[in-house]
């Protein structure tokens, strides 16, 4: 291709964007379609913060993208505005750093309200005084996010929730209400009865997205993001329908959207098209599935790549198979040989991540074996297999 044809074909097709950052993950969209019931549940349950009384503590539960952040953060900012500053909220994200330790977390909180606090040195209980005086200082009702808040039980000091939820009986000036949110079914349960209901005052559930209202919510973005009639027909349905047979994530619905634009600029297609958004998803698959493998564990890897090679001529593989095949390859490459036991939990471990399915079925008499195939794309498969077979040359 002579380079006059790259830049021009560039220059016509890097008219698809007309503002791409409104499809990123830091955009917030001015409204918030199909949210509307849990918006106005969310902010009767906050609106007693107007007052000055404490608001009942909500536990939020969705599943992934289905707005749950979004909603959270639109509520508590309008409120704020109203409050005449006399409610503050602090969001924290549980997932990302200052909050693994009991310690971390209450600096972290802390630091948000405008303290300063050296994130280690101090003894955790002169943390928490700080933390407990910060908050009387404020003199507020003040709303606390904990986003991702599963995270918390995983890596702290196991009480960090049942101190939070006993605050209140510490202040006199300031009051403090937890917004809980978590994509994790099982975790209301898994916690101690008297954090759990403390917690779950309220609870509000955000169900997934169905394809028609994933398709509203792309088409508001869309008309921010590109440019007039670049659009072909179709692709805004094509993205809402698979990221609704997913599980009607908005997250995927909008990456979809935005991969598949990206995709059909550097081919120097004037239009994005239906295939773009195929294209999209093996990539967005691809690059999920790699970086995954590439943070498992080197048996793991393996394991994996056991599979991977024995399904090469055939569709499906017993767990058996696997194992002896196992073993011979860490033999080759001088790995331990784990148990059969370790090896079937590694196997169901990547049915979890969705990179092989298992069945399990009955043998009759000679009992139950597990039955794995694929359900990658071939794309996909390829990369996988060409990253699997650098690591073990
Ligand atoms: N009703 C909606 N209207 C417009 N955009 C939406 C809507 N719901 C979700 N989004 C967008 O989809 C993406 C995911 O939403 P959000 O981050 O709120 O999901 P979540 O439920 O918090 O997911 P997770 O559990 O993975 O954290 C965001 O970019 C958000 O702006
Ligand atoms: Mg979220």
């Amino acid at each position: 291709m002579s380079l006059d044809k790259i830049f021009s074909d560039f220059m016509r097709a890097s008219c698809i964007f007309k503002n791409r950052d409104v499809l990123s993950i830091s955009f917030t969209p001015d409204t918030i379609p199909h949210r509307e019931k849990q918006i106005n549940e969310l902010a009767r349950i906050v609106a007693p913060a107007l007052l000055g009384s404490k608001p009942s503590n909500v536990f939020i539960y969705g599943r992934c993208g289905t707005g749950k952040t979004l909603v959270s953060l639109y509520v508590t900012r309008e409120l704020v505005k109203r409050s005449n500053g006399n409610v503050k909220t602090v969001y924290i994200n549980c997932k990302l750093k200052g909050s693994d330790t009991k310690y971390r977390l209450f600096a972290t909180i802390t630091k948000e309200l405008g303290k300063e606090v050296p994130f280690t040195g101090l003894p955790t209980d002169m943390v928490y005084n700080l933390f407990i005086e910060t908050i009387e200082g404020e003199g507020k009702v003040i709303i606390l996010i904990l986003d991702e808040i599963d995270v918390l039980t995983d890596k702290t000091d196991g009480d960090i929730l049942y101190t939070l939820t006993r605050v209140n009986q510490e202040l006199k000036n300031s009051k403090l209400s937890i917004i809980g949110i978590t994509n994790k079914l099982g975790f209301i349960e898994s916690l101690d009865p008297r954090v759990r209901s403390s917690l779950s005052e309220e609870e509000l559930i955000f169900p997934p997205y169905n394809a028609l209202q994933l398709k509203d919510i792309l088409i508001q973005r869309a008309r921010l993001a590109f440019s007039e009639g670049v659009l072909e027909e179709g692709v805004i349905e094509k993205c809402a329908a698979l990221a609704a047979q997913e599980h009607g994530d908005a997250r995927r619905a909008l990456d979809l959207l935005r991969v598949a634009g990206e995709i059909a600029e550097r081919s120097g297609s004037p239009k994005v098209k239906i295939e773009h958004v195929d294209m999209a998803e093996e990539k967005i698959d691809t690059d999920k599935f790699l970086e995954i493998i590439k943070t498992q564990p080197k048996q793991s890897q393996l394991v994996l790549y056991t599979i991977l090679r024995l399904l090469e001529n055939r569709k499906e593989v017993q767990t058996g198979d696997v194992f002896n095949e196992y073993s011979k390859l860490c033999r080759e490459y001088g790995m331990k040989i784990l148990t059969q036991r370790r090896v079937s939990d590694l196997i169901a471990e990547l049915d979890l991540f969705d990179i092989i399915s298992t069945k399990i079925i009955s043998l009759g008499r000679y009992g139950r074996t597990r039955i794995i195939t694929l359900n990658l794309a071939d794309s996909t498969l390829e990369k996988i297999k060409n990253y699997l077979s650098e690591v073990f040359t």
